[in-house]
């Protein structure tokens, strides 16, 4: 048998196959970055610098993923210490620096800014630092009604124009799946200079305690089931933006990351699956999808990248509205409503 070629490019990148380490815990320090490199990870990215933490505010983050560890003991062991995961800046400098000089594969470093400045200055010393790409976390929650969806939009716009104009390494977008014209956005983004887009950022929502009557802020794992919505984006994007394309909510198993790669992805991304089971998990999600291509004789991932994407599926309504009437008709005529 000879053995697929499961390379592919991502933001520029080289990567040997398209299997990364999103975002989490478990990037947030060197034992578990070489952990996952062990196991397989083509690249990393790192846990996001917010800039709250840059400029001495409470981090929310902490609290929540204090209660996230609580409520997911078996998870705790793949938690680093939680002090260790939201850093100063010259931490997380650190940890750019200490993870290239450890690593073999590509570190992608994380920013969450919430000032214009703030923003530009540390993507500059991200780059100082030595990463190969960063990956803005464009994480909102758009909740002034006086802010409109334009002037949101073009506030964003207006981000990736000058950290493109201060850094030369390439960018990639974290986005939210809650935008009104997803795919003119998306464009949009690229065109300012956007090299990649992530999609798609999972918020937490918090719950409501009714015995205190308190907000609840829950971490919970994804499941496969949340794979839905970004196989959707990622295939309606395939080849109408210049930008690569990463997966990353609902990322479980091999056969999903079959799906976002026939869907269009150029990578797929996990967290929630490497922190329930650790990241050996990476080399079954490898070897899944070996056995899927060799089994069907596809001799590269580029080769199946993309065939399933709206552009290239004979019925493209499958991914839009058209869609909806089809799956109840089927739906009826099953169940007999
Ligand atoms: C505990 C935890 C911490 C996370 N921290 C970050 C972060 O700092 N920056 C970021 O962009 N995403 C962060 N994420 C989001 C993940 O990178 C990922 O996009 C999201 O969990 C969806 O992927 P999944 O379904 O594989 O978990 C975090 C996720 C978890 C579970």
């Amino acid at each position: 048998m000879t053995m697929p070629d499961l390379s592919t490019d991502y933001l520029g990148l080289r990567l040997r196959t398209p299997l990364v380490a999103s975002s989490s815990p478990l990037t947030g320090d060197l034992d578990g970055l070489r952990r996952l490199e062990d196991a397989g990870a083509s690249a990393v990215v790192l846990p996001s610098l917010f800039e709250e933490q840059i400029t001495g505010e409470a981090m929310e983050i902490d609290d929540l993923l204090e209660t996230g560890a609580e409520s997911f003991a078996e998870a705790l062991n793949y938690f680093p210490e939680l002090d260790d995961y939201s850093t100063g800046p010259e931490r997380y400098l650190g940890l750019v620096q200490k993870a290239k000089a450890a690593l073999g594969i590509p570190v992608i470093a994380s920013l969450n800014g919430t000032s214009p400045g703030g923003w530009i200055e540390h993507a500059k010393l991200i780059e100082e630092a030595g990463a190969d790409a960063i990956e803005l976390n464009l994480y909102l929650i758009a909740a002034d009604p006086d802010l409109s969806a334009t002037d949101l939009e073009a506030r964003y716009a207006e981000l990736v124009r000058s950290v493109r104009g201060a850094v030369r390494i390439p960018i990639a977008l974290k986005l939210a799946p809650f935008f009104t014209t997803l795919a003119h956005t998306a464009r949009q983004l690229v065109e300012e200079g956007a090299d990649g887009l992530v999609l798609f950022n999972r918020f937490y929502q918090p719950d409501l305690d009714l015995e205190t009557l308190e907000v609840l802020p829950r971490i919970a794992f994804s499941s496969s089931d949340e794979l839905r919505l970004p196989l959707r984006w990622i295939a309606i994007l395939h080849g109408r933006v210049r930008a690569s394309l990463a997966a990353t909510t609902g990322i479980h198993t091999a056969a999903d990351v079959l799906k976002v790669l026939l869907a269009g992805a150029d990578v797929a991304m996990t967290a929630s699956v490497l922190l329930q089971l650790g990241p050996a998990h990476l080399r079954r999600l490898e070897q899944g999808i070996v056995e899927w291509m060799s089994e069907r004789e596809y001799a590269s991932v580029r080769q199946l990248k993309g065939s399933v994407s709206q552009k290239a599926v004979a019925d493209p309504t499958a991914f839009e509205r058209a869609n909806y009437m089809r799956t109840l008709k089927s739906y009826s005529s099953r169940f007999r409503i």
